[in-house]
């Protein structure tokens, strides 16, 4: 059960005049000037079906980089045919051939292909380079090889044995195939949900987001050079809601592997149900959904740290992040500092193309989360118990442009406190210094979701009230630091409550939702 240990793949800088930097804007010209037709992939072959969409740059929304194509419901059903025909194999596969294969996509990803997937997902799904090689790269990367290792320590957890009786668990994949759905926002989950699951031996039809199947486009090329055989992958694109009620209309329909937004994942919950005498087995439901993270500031926080940890939390990604802070509650007499040093350092973030690496902050996604920020953004405007401090101004001609947006309310429970909008828009609530248990209530209570939150305090007795008081608020709980950036391998990530299962992507306690253990017991 040994395999090479495990190591985060250390971020590159991209510093101007660096070897790695111009390979990246040489990969990304070069890709920027061509265009790509993604098919379905089902059996290990291309599928065109003639029903194409485009892909554009959200940050050029009017250039074209390809088509991608649709699938009938005649697609969905050969995919999950084709899965289960490959299963068998799959299944039976040592564990060190299915090691092999995805530490073997690791390294592709670390050498050869580092500059064409952070290129795409720059291009695909607007992110800045570094943005681009802290997901595309590092984080999948990590999933890759700190999975392969959690797999090995699963399979070494044995029962004890007697001399009269061996006791051996045998970790089987589930019955069936599982059904992978991820996001446009991360390039890393989107490989990540369908390769965790086929490390485990099973086998997949994976739905990846309409606005990011540019770069699923490369990790379905890689996982092919790397060794994934036909079938055990299979990607499929198109309407959602047709390929998600063909996939769990079938009775070999075992587990679905998620992460999108909340009220989808509690439609296709609700389908299961209906669905549910029709299984072989109990299907397995793991998702990762919404966030309302939130920062809260103790009079005795360092108001540059507060700062530095609402810009990073808020902005970085462009807010695109489901653990993107975005309701922040901050002690009245370290607020003028925290506002300053805000304002300051919103200043200089430069917003614009992925292209320019100087630019902090690139486009949101695509019009429809252009339209819902511009909406709040305008509603605010307006609104008397509401006010921009900083930002506020967007642009849709080119590419869907949002600065990064600071709120400030008198009412905690404004509406921009409790919604999700999944970009760069902020909300401040700033409480009284003696009102600290009851802001803690407040946050606790304001939102619906459970996914990260932050305290920042010098004081060790109000961080030991506040990390009591919102124990079941965050499933990443940060101390003095913003509430995003978990590491794989070192912060397991997810939360409850509206967030998701909270089944932890990036450590062991995910990949036992992908196995079936038999228990053997032999007597002698
Ligand atoms: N895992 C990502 C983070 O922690 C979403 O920010």
């Amino acid at each position: 059960f040994e395999v090479p240990i495990a190591v985060n793949e250390p971020v590159k800088d991209y510093a101007p005049g660096s070897p790695e930097r111009a390979t990246v804007s040489a990969t990304y010209t070069e890709m920027y000037n061509s265009t790509i037709d993604v098919p379905l992939y089902i059996n290990g072959k291309n599928v065109t079906t003639g029903d194409t969409g485009t892909m554009s740059p959200p940050h050029d929304h009017k250039h074209i980089l390809g088509t991608y194509h649709k699938a009938e419901k005649k697609h969905i059903t050969e995919a999950i045919d084709t899965a289960l025909e490959a299963r068998t194999k799959w299944a039976e596969m040592p564990w060190e051939q299915r090691a092999g294969i995805f530490l073997r996509a690791a390294e592709l990803i670390a050498g050869p292909y580092r500059a064409k997937i952070n290129a795409a997902t720059m291009l695909g799904q607007s992110k800045s380079i570094y943005q681009a090689e802290i997901d595309a790269a590092c984080e999948l990367i990590d999933f890759l090889r700190f999975n392969v290792q959690y797999m090995t320590e699963i399979y070494k957890e044995q029962p004890a044995s007697t001399s009269g009786a061996w006791n051996r668990l045998e970790y089987r994949p589930l019955e069936g195939f599982i059904y992978a759905i991820t996001p446009f926002n991360f390039t890393a989950i989107a490989a990540n949900l369908p390769a965790s699951a086929a490390l485990m031996g099973n086998v997949v039809v994976w739905k990846p987001s309409d606005s990011q199947v540019y770069s699923a486009k490369i990790i379905l090329d890689i996982f092919k050079e790397a060794g994934v055989p036909a079938g055990v992958i299979n990607m499929v694109m198109g309407d959602p809601v047709m390929i998600t009620d063909t996939v769990l209309a079938s009775p070999d329909f075992s587990g679905v592997h998620f992460t999108g937004s909340t009220h989808v994942f509690k439609d296709i919950w609700q389908k299961i149900g209906t669905n549910i005498h029709n299984y072989k087995t109990y299907p397995r439901i793991v998702g990762e959904t919404g966030g309302k993270d939130f920062i809260v500031a103790h009079k005795t926080a360092n108001p540059i740290q507060v700062a530095t940890g609402i810009v990073r939390g808020a902005f970085e990604f462009q807010g695109q992040k489901c653990s993107a802070a975005s309701r922040c509650y901050i002690s009245k007499s370290i607020w003028s500092d925290v506002k300053a040093q805000l304002i300051k350092d919103i200043d200089s973030l430069k917003m614009g193309s992925p292209e320019d690496m100087s630019n902090f902050i690139t486009a949101v996604i695509h019009e429809g989360s252009f339209d819902k920020l511009a909406s709040y953004i305008d509603a605010a405007k307006k609104d008397t118990n509401a006010e921009i401090i900083a930002g506020g101004n967007y642009d849709k001609s080119v590419g869907y442009f949002i600065e990064p947006t600071v709120i400030v309310t008198e009412d905690p429970k404004y509406k921009t406190m409790s919604t999700e909008l999944f970009g760069p828009v902020v909300t401040i609530y700033v409480f009284d210094d003696s009102k600290w248990e009851e802001t803690l209530q407040l946050v606790d209570g304001t939102s619906e979701y459970a996914l990260t939150g932050a305290v920042f305090s010098e004081d060790r007795y109000a961080l030991e009230v506040a990390i009591k008081a919102l124990q079941n608020a965050a499933g990443n709980f940060y101390v003095n630091d913003k509430p995003t950036g978990a590491v794989v391998g070192q912060q397991p990530f997810g939360g409850a409550r509206a967030s998701g299962t909270n089944d932890k992507a990036g450590s062991k306690l995910n990949l036992y939702r992908w196995i079936s253990p038999r228990m053997i017991k032999e007597t002698f």
